[in-house]
């Protein structure tokens, strides 16, 4: 099956797809006849993908109540893509202060949010994907980024998590698994956005199986 076959008439929410990974994603899935919901805290982000044809989801994805209340909106979801990133560090393992501690995990909060609200429709569909884009320094961290990287490999944990979920609803369902759960690992996210978007896009080309998620390292070409 291509996939464009395997994602015609799916549900893919891109969780903080407001930058430009977004919008790479956002139009690779399309391209595939994917509907595609873009959801992000900023109106104004928003509003080209709208112009664009993309339906729009204005939440607050650090706000618990305000994302389940948003989900309850959708009806159906075969993929979720949690997009919400930010770095900060420096300064060595002495730079690793709380303030960027709690910005970072901002993002693991918004991973940890999506996945619960969108459990009940992943869990259902007869192809979820979930993906994340994590980073090459949960296996080779750096003093500076300590925090980042500690961050990301809890995001993973995570992930890990739901493909154990979506693998253990088959067991007791006594039927084929249906769910996958990936991790993208990137050093640097410039420039390989369309790559990975043309990752994400294929998630659904290949049969879910086994117990955790798949970790991919995208490099660049010179890498
Ligand atoms: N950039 C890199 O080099 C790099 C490297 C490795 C991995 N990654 C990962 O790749 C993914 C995308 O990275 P990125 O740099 O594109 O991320 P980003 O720009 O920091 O965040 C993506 C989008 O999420 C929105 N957002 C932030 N907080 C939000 C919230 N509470 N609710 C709703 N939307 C929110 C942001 O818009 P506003 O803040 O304007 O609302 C932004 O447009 C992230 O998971 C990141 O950790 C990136």
């Amino acid at each position: 099956m291509t996939g464009r076959e395997a994602t015609t008439g799916r549900h893919v929410l891109l969780a903080g797809g407001t930058s430009d990974i977004g919008w790479a994603t956002a139009r690779a899935l399309r391209t595939t006849g994917a509907r595609v919901t873009v959801a992000g805290r900023s109106a104004t982000k928003l509003e080209p993908f709208g112009a664009e044809g993309f339906e729009t989801m204005c939440v607050d994805l650090a706000d618990a109540r305000a994302v389940d209340h948003a989900f309850e909106r959708i009806g159906r979801l075969d993929g979720l893509i949690p997009l919400v990133g930010g770095w900060r560090g420096g300064g060595g393992i002495p730079g690793q202060s709380d303030d960027d501690w709690a910005a970072l995990e901002v993002a693991l909060t918004a991973v940890r949010h999506t996945c619960r609200a969108a459990w009940p429709l992943l869990d259902a569909s007869p192809s979820a994907r979930v993906a994340v884009v994590s980073s090459t320094a949960v296996a080779h961290p750096l003093a500076g980024g300590a925090n980042y990287a500690a961050m990301k490999a809890a995001t993973e944990t995570w992930i890990h998590a739901v493909a154990h979920g979506f693998s253990k609803s088959a067991r007791d369902a006594s039927r084929e698994q249906t769910g996958a759960c990936t991790i993208f690992r990137v050093r640097a996210l410039s420039g390989l956005e369309e790559t990975v978007a043309a990752h994400v896009a294929a998630l659904w080309d290949a049969d879910p199986s086994g117990t955790s998620a798949d970790v991919v390292t995208v490099d660049t070409p010179n890498d």
